[in-house]
């Protein structure tokens, strides 16, 4: 493993930094070039921090009990303290440690490549990029903060973690982390994604991790969800109860969430600052950033180092765009205010846009994006109009991702699918303006264990149910009163 690299003073100009590094590199790229890599020593050496440069201050989480801020000893039962201070640090820039880099040159950087030939099919004047997750040994992008979550737990002598999974992509990611640092992992996976996706549960037992369909019978409030409703598809939120139940029970276990919490952005920012250095090396600076967005980690991931231009007036007309299906549409329907993270009321209260913690979302196909409440720094975001959000039905999202896959090769994620589906809308609204709009997408992970998915789909089998705004309504009431 190689030294940790240390970079005492972190400064704002660290983005403007890219060129220098860029031109270190001496890429000469060819007109014509489709996929735009960077050499492993280009790996970003520091996350980038939003919460400085907020708008706004960032709201406190409550405690559900005092309802006072939480301090951080509130947290230590759950999480490491190096995590816990990078939830609220005031810093930045936050250094990644040289076993974290190493361990991310197994497949970083990714790939940032131009959809020339989805450009072309399309007739738009407009030049669409993605950056690809799905590279990841697991599939996504979420491997960038289980092996950071791995790593600090592992370096504060925890033993197991635990943790939920919706689509299985998480649960994948922190058994491969948990392979690679040498941690035990138990999974809680949604049962309806558990039962979709069979072999998401195999990849995490190769990688030695344990996994139960939640909701399940080994902790107090999965066994009171299923006396409640022994058919319960389960959710997120039920499922990380039952993680969290596990971690509080155990002093040599600790929680590890993929997703909503500031640290889980944080470390996804490697996949904006990465593609900055690449959109740079292109030529071209984004008109739009888009990503799906469930918890809001890859949206973040990709965003934040953008959005830091905006905030700070060097490219004030940015607009980045949240896509969340309309049958579970936090961003676009629910409400902002403090909720909990989780159904059985076991997490600290969250200012967010949420459904309420008792809404359970239909059994869609892209389970990742099944969760009631959202990041809060993404929801601060949306409130203050930094961040705009739309929702697509499933139908013409399954739509997207097989013009996609046909013009670009790549099978996408269901979830992932919602982004492509809102880039080619902002690249016909590009033709119809006459507008040489620059697009940045994130494909935030492959589909390859999706397929009864696009068998669904392929075979007229996928339904779109409108959501009642009475079934909206009854979520709310879930909502704590503070
Ligand atoms: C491929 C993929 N993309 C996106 C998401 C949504 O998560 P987030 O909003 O945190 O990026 C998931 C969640 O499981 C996922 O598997």
């Amino acid at each position: 493993m190689s030294k940790k690299r240390t970079k005492k003073v972190k400064k704002v100009k660290k983005v403007s930094k890219t060129k220098k590094e860029v031109k270190k590199t001496n890429i000469i790229l060819q007109k014509d070039e489709i996929k735009i890599f960077l050499p492993e020593k280009q790996i970003p050496d520091a996350w980038y921090n939003i919460l400085p440069d907020l708008p706004v201050p960032f709201e406190p989480y409550i405690h559900p009990g005092t309802k006072k801020p939480l301090t951080p000893d509130d947290l230590a039962p759950i999480f490491p303290m190096a995590l816990i201070q990078q939830e609220l640090s005031p810093q930045r820039w936050i250094d990644i440690p040289g076993e974290i880099i190493d361990i991310y040159r197994l497949w970083r950087p990714s790939p940032l490549y131009r959809a020339r030939k989805l450009e072309k099919v399309l007739q738009t004047p407009a030049k669409i990029y993605y950056k690809y997750e799905g590279v990841s040994p697991a599939g996504s992008h979420k491997p960038n903060t289980a092996i950071a979550q791995a790593y600090y737990n592992k370096k504060e002598g925890v033993k197991k973690l635990s943790t939920e999974t919706g689509a299985g992509q998480w649960g994948s990611a922190l058994s491969l982390a948990g392979a690679l640092i040498g941690l035990e992992v138990e999974v809680y996976m949604v049962k309806v994604s558990y039962k979709q996706k069979p072999f998401r549960k195999s990849m995490i037992e190769t990688w030695g991790a344990k996994v139960y369909a939640s909701p399940t019978d080994r902790t107090e409030v999965g066994r009171k969800i299923l006396a409640e409703n022994p058919d319960s598809p389960g959710s997120l939120g039920i499922a990380i109860s039952e993680a969290v139940e596990v971690a509080v029970k155990d002093q040599n276990t600790k929680y590890s969430l993929g997703s909503v919490l500031n640290h889980v952005l944080l470390h996804q920012t490697i996949v904006g600052l990465e593609a900055k250095k690449q959109m740079e090396l292109a030529g071209d600076y984004p008109d739009v950033v888009i990503a799906c967005c469930g918890g809001g980690s890859n949206l973040g991931g990709i965003s934040f180092p953008f959005i830091y231009d905006k905030l700070t007036g060097k490219k004030p007309d940015l607009r980045t765009v949240a896509v969340e299906p309309t049958a579970c549409p936090t961003l676009t329907r629910g409400l902002f205010g403090y909720d909990f993270g989780d159904t059985g009321q076991m997490t600290p209260l969250i200012k967010m846009f949420t459904l309420g913690h008792k809404f359970v979302p239909s059994g869609i196909h892209a389970g990742g994006l099944r969760y009631h409440g959202d990041s809060p720094l993404i929801s601060l975001l949306c409130k203050h109009k930094i961040i705009e959000a739309v929702a697509y039905d499933q139908n013409p999202v399954f739509e997207s991702a097989i013009l996609f896959a046909k013009n670009e090769g790549i099978i996408p994620a269901p979830e992932s699918a919602h982004a492509i589906k809102a880039a080619i809308d902002e690249a016909i609204k590009a033709k119809e303006e006459g507008k040489k709009k620059v697009i940045l997408f994130n494909l935030s992970g492959h589909g390859h264990f999706d397929m009864i998915a696009y068998d669904d789909y392929l075979s007229g089998k996928l339904k779109d149910v409108p959501l009642s705004d009475e079934a909206l309504k009854k979520g709310f009431k879930s909502m704590p009163q503070i």
